[in-house]
C-alpha cells in the first residue's frame, strides 16, 4: 500500500532530501521535492498526491486548504514542532495535520544558548577584530553569567532544557508558562513567577512558547519597558512574539542591551534563502542587522545532524500511521490547541 502514496514536499532544500531519501529507504513513499514555498500559487503542484510536506514557512491558509481538499490532499505532514502557520479552524474535519512536536530540544535550547554566549562576549565582533590584525579587547568586555539572572518563558521541552544548561552555569532560573509544571520546577531547580517580574528580574530573558493570539507581540514596547535596563533578549520562538520596531526603538535607546534572534516575523521575505548578490528591502530587518550588539540566525536553531535525522523519521512514521489506521500521536489536534476542549487528543485521531 504505502508504495502508491504521493508526498508533495514544499520548500525541500538539498539537506532535506539528503535525509529523508535515506530515511525513506524503509517506507518507499514516492516523494515530489519542491523547492517552491507553499502558497496559495504553488498548491497545484501537489495534484495527485495523498500528503503535502510542509515546514515552519509554507502557507496552510484557508485558500490553499480548499485547493489541496480539491485535489485530494488527506494529510499534511508539518516537519516541523509550531504549527502557527496552518489555519487550523478551517483545516478541521477536512485534511488531518500532523507535526514533529520533539526532535531535539538540545538543538534550539544548545542554538539559545550559543547566542547568550556570543553576545555576552562579543564573540561575532572578537572574530572579525582579529581577521584584520586588530588584537585590541577594548569594547568586548562581558559580564560573568554565573550568580546572574535567566527568565525562561515557556517551560517545555526546550524552555527546560535551556534552564538546565544555564543551572549548569551557575544561573538563578525564573520561570514563566501559562501551564506551569510544579514538578519541573522542583526537578530543574527554577522557580515560577509573575511575567512582571521576570520582566524586572532578568538578566537575559529567553522565549520559549509558541506563537498563539495570546503571545503575539508578547514582547512589545510596554513589556520592554518593564524589562531590566541593559538585559539581553533571546528569541528561537516565532518571529511575531517581539514586535520588532518596539525592540529597536528599546535598542537605540540603550534600555535593552543586546538581543539574538533565530527568528524574525517577517523572515518568509529571506531566511534560508540566499540574497548575497542582491539587498535587503525590508527596512526593520535591515536596522536590526546594524546593531553591533544584535545577533541575527536565519532559524538554523533546529539544525543539527540529529535533529534532521528525527524529522525525517517522524514524519515518514506519521504518514505510516495515518495510513495504516494507528493512533494519531502527533495529531494537531483545533479543538486540543484552540479550543482547549478535545479530551483525548494523543490516543486516537481529533476527529
Ligand atoms: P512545547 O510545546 O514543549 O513547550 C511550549 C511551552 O510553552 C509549554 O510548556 C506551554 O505550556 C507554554 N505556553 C503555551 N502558551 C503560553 C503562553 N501564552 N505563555 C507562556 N507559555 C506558554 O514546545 P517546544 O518544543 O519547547 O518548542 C517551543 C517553541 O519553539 C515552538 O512552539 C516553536 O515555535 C519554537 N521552535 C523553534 C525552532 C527553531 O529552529 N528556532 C525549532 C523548534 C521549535
Amino acid at each position: 500500500m504505502t508504495q502508491s502514496i504521493k508526498i508533495a514536499m514544499f520548500d525541500t532544500k538539498p539537506y532535506d532530501s539528503d535525509y529523508f531519501d535515506r530515511v525513506n529507504h524503509d517506507y518507499k513513499y514516492e516523494i515530489l521535492s519542491f523547492a517552491n514555498r507553499l502558497t496559495e500559487h504553488t498548491a497545484r503542484l501537489a495534484e495527485e498526491c495523498q500528503v503535502v510536506c510542509a515546514f515552519v514557512n509554507d502557507v496552510v491558509d484557508a485558500t490553499v486548504i480548499d485547493q489541496l481538499e480539491k485535489q485530494g490532499v488527506q494529510l499534511i505532514a508539518l516537519r516541523c514542532a509550531g504549527y502557527n502557520n496552518v489555519d487550523l479552524k478551517t483545516v478541521h474535519e477536512r485534511i488531518h495535520v500532523m507535526r514533529v512536536p520533539d526532535y531535539s530540544p538540545y538543538a534550539v535550547a544548545e542554538h539559545a544558548v550559543s547566542l547568550m554566549l556570543a553576545l555576552n562576549r562579543k564573540t561575532h565582533r572578537a572574530y572579525q577584530r582579529v581577521r584584520e590584525n586588530n588584537f585590541s579587547i577594548t569594547g568586548l568586555m562581558g559580564f560573568d553569567m554565573h550568580g546572574k539572572t535567566a527568565g525562561i518563558i515557556g517551560t517545555g521541552r526546550i524552555g527546560r532544557q535551556v534552564i538546565r544548561i544555564l543551572n549548569g552555569f551557575g544561573m538563578n532560573v525564573l520561570a514563566y508558562d501559562a501551564y506551569p509544571n510544579k514538578d519541573a520546577a522542583s526537578n530543574d531547580g527554577f522557580e515560577y513567577v509573575s511575567l512582571s517580574d521576570i520582566y524586572a528580574q532578568s538578566d537575559i530573558l529567553s522565549l520559549h512558547c509558541p506563537l498563539t493570539k495570546e503571545t503575539d507581540h508578547l514582547i512589545n514596547a510596554q513589556t520592554l519597558s518593564q524589562m531590566k535596563s541593559k538585559s539581553m533578549i533571546i528569541n528561537t520562538g516565532r518571529g511575531r512574539l517581539i514586535d520588532s520596531s518596539a525592540l529597536i526603538h528599546a535598542l537605540k535607546n540603550g534600555h535593552i542591551g543586546s538581543a539574538g534572534l533565530d527568528v524574525y516575523e517577517e523572515e518568509h521575505d529571506y531566511f534560508f534563502e540566499d540574497f548575497s548578490n542582491s539587498f535587503v528591502t525590508d527596512d526593520t530587518l535591515a536596522r536590526l542587522m546594524t546593531f553591533p550588539n544584535v545577533i541575527i540566525t536565519s532559524h538554523q536553531a533546529f539544525f543539527t545532524h540529529e535533529a534532521l535525522q528525527k524529522i525525517a523519521q517522524t514524519t515518514l512514521q506519521n504518514i505510516s500511521d495515518f495510513f495504516s489506521n494507528q493512533p494519531l500521536q502527533n495529531e494537531v489536534c483545533y479543538k486540543a490547541c484552540e479550543l482547549k476542549c478535545c479530551n483525548k487528543p494523543q490516543q486516537n485521531r481529533c476527529w
